[in-house]
């Protein structure tokens, strides 16, 4: 998406391999906890692409439903005409891989060395085919503290997460529509005493010898509020449709690196994080019942430090077992 496929692209249509990267969005595991989605059936032929330039005319209501659609069925949906420009996310996707070459290929490359990561014969599942670092923009920025940024990287970084951080809220909104909550209620849901956690985790993916022995990131569901997405094309993100918080993972390549850059606006640390009262009674009177946990959202990060290849339900029980043994007030 940061190019051409924002403007351009017409509404529902998939972008060809030549076109410019996608931006995407999943609620992550921690939507679920606020509202209770139903599974999907539906295989994984297609995937929602919501055009957000439809919102401001008379194909709303009709876009409004697409993305009711999309977080009800897929957990996971694509934006175009999200206000970003493309330009600008081709100056990001440029630096970063340029950072990537630059600072991290030759740490990477000696990565590989020391675990005896190439010509692999066996498959290995305690690590992933990445090269990684991460950026914390709220509540307080750290990207001045991360090694080996240039000046202009860092600039545009910071620029990119404002812009970033703007379209989650919007995004925010859209759901509170969608879901008959009020406008804020998810973004006041998120805050804490601090306010969100918004950070990014930049991702390279060298080419792979043996993309079938190890996984560029195996299958996971993320933790927290939403994440957006920016990819170079063809990165292949593969989900088994089974999950709002989509489980998903990466496939490295054999030729080519592949880069992800990664925004999650999640919940402040200490925000207490519980299904949202309006949305338990509508399910009360329609006779289903509470199936969420409350809980403090950094105790859950903790949590999901040590649980994250593994399904997200064991999670959710673990924290309806602490709600029991160490009940949280809430106002
Ligand atoms: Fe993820």
């Amino acid at each position: 998406m940061p190019t051409s496929l924002l403007h351009l692209q017409k509404p529902h249509s998939i972008p060809s391999i030549n076109s410019p990267p996608p931006l995407s969005l999943h609620s992550a595991s921690n939507i679920p906890k606020l509202f209770h989605y139903t599974r999907s059936k539906r295989e994984m032929t297609n995937f929602p692409v919501i055009n957000l330039g439809n919102l401001n005319g008379e194909d709303r209501a009709a876009t409004m439903d697409q993305i009711r659609d999309a977080c009800e069925n897929w957990g996971f949906f694509e934006v175009l005409n999200h206000g970003i420009p493309h330009d600008f996310l081709d100056t990001v996707e440029t630096l970063t891989k340029e950072h990537y070459k630059k600072c991290m290929e030759q740490r990477f490359k000696q990565l590989v060395a020391s675990k005896a990561l190439e010509g692999l014969q066996a498959e290995v599942t305690d690590m992933d085919w990445e090269s990684t670092f991460h950026l914390r923009h709220l509540p307080q920025s750290n990207i001045a503290e991360v090694p080996d940024l240039s000046d202009e990287y860092m600039k545009v970084m910071k620029e990119f997460a404002l812009k970033l951080e703007k379209l989650a809220e919007e995004l925010l909104d859209l759901l509170c529509e969608n879901l008959g909550l009020e406008k804020g209620y998810l973004k006041k849901a998120f805050y804490g005493a601090k306010g969100p956690t918004f950070g990014t985790k930049v991702a390279n993916y060298p080419p792979c010898p043996t993309p079938d022995k190890i996984k560029g990131l195996r299958a996971h569901t993320d933790a927290g509020g939403i994440v957006l997405l920016l990819q170079d094309p063809q990165l292949e993100v593969i989900t088994n449709g089974k999950y709002k918080s989509v489980e998903h993972r990466v496939i490295a390549q054999t030729d080519g690196a592949r880069m992800s850059i990664a925004s999650f606006y999640n919940p402040g640390s200490d925000a207490v994080i519980y299904p949202a009262p309006a949305l338990l009674e509508k399910e009360t009177e329609d006779g289903k019942k509470k199936v969420y946990p409350k809980f403090v959202f950094e105790d859950y990060m903790q949590l999901y430090a040590g649980m994250k290849f593994q399904a997200k339900e064991p999670r959710f029980e673990a924290m309806k077992a602490r709600e029991t043994t160490a009940p949280i007030a809430t106002a």
